[in-house]
């Protein structure tokens, strides 16, 4: 996923508010996810939750610079009852294809749908701005995100040798084809 050192590469849409979140490990069987836009107050969970996440983060920059890009897809996902910033989605679509540029969840989140329903948001932005794929990359070991992938039908159409560093890794190329009409993810070819 994403450019340079890292390259980056969703279910309930409301509007929750607020600071970063602090708060205790969310109870899955009561996670209520939903997606909004960012916001400058957000910043700091989410570079929190990068440098957790990642062993090669983005700095705090690069999300800056995403929340300034009027072309970006920059969202947060928040849990009711739970963390306020609970995980984040980057991504931009452009042209008939889109790139999931990074994802990640808190560690206290995970498990919890908040990753797909991101993704799944990503993804449905992506299809109402006329992208008829979307790529990402992941590292190879990463099974974890590639099991969400997958379970979004994304599909393996490439390797990139040595592409991340810290440990040095090759990334997996995935795709996504978008059936528009159907509101729903078609497996590509
Ligand atoms: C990858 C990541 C974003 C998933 O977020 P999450 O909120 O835990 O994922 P969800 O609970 O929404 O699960 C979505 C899917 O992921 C897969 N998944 C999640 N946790 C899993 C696990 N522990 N083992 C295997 N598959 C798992 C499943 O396919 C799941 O689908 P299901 O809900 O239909 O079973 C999260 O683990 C994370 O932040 N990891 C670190 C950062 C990262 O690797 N980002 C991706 C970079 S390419």
């Amino acid at each position: 996923m994403g450019s340079g050192a890292r390259a980056a590469t969703v279910r309930n849409l409301t509007d929750m508010g607020g600071r970063s979140g602090e708060s205790a490990p969310v109870d899955p069987r009561a996670a209520s996810v939903t997606v909004r836009a960012a916001r400058p107050s957000d910043l700091a969970a989410v570079v929190a939750i990068e440098r957790a996440a990642f062993s090669d983060p983005w700095p705090e920059s690069a999300f800056r610079d995403a929340l300034a890009g009027d072309r970006m897809y920059f969202r947060v996902a928040a849990v009711e009852g739970g963390l306020e910033v609970a995980g984040y989605v980057i991504g931009w679509f452009a042209g008939g294809d889109g790139e999931i540029a990074n994802i990640a969840v808190d560690e206290r989140a995970r498990g919890c749908g908040v990753g797909g329903t991101l993704l799944d948001a990503a993804l449905q932005a992506a299809r109402e701005r006329g992208a008829e794929t979307v790529h990402l990359e992941v590292r190879e070991s990463n099974v974890v995100a590639r099991a969400l992938y997958a379970s979004r039908a994304f599909q393996g159409v490439g390797r990139r040798r040595g592409y991340y560093r810290e440990p040095s890794e090759d990334a997996i190329v995935l795709r996504c084809v978008l059936e528009p009409r159907l509101g729903g993810v078609a497996a590509a070819p």
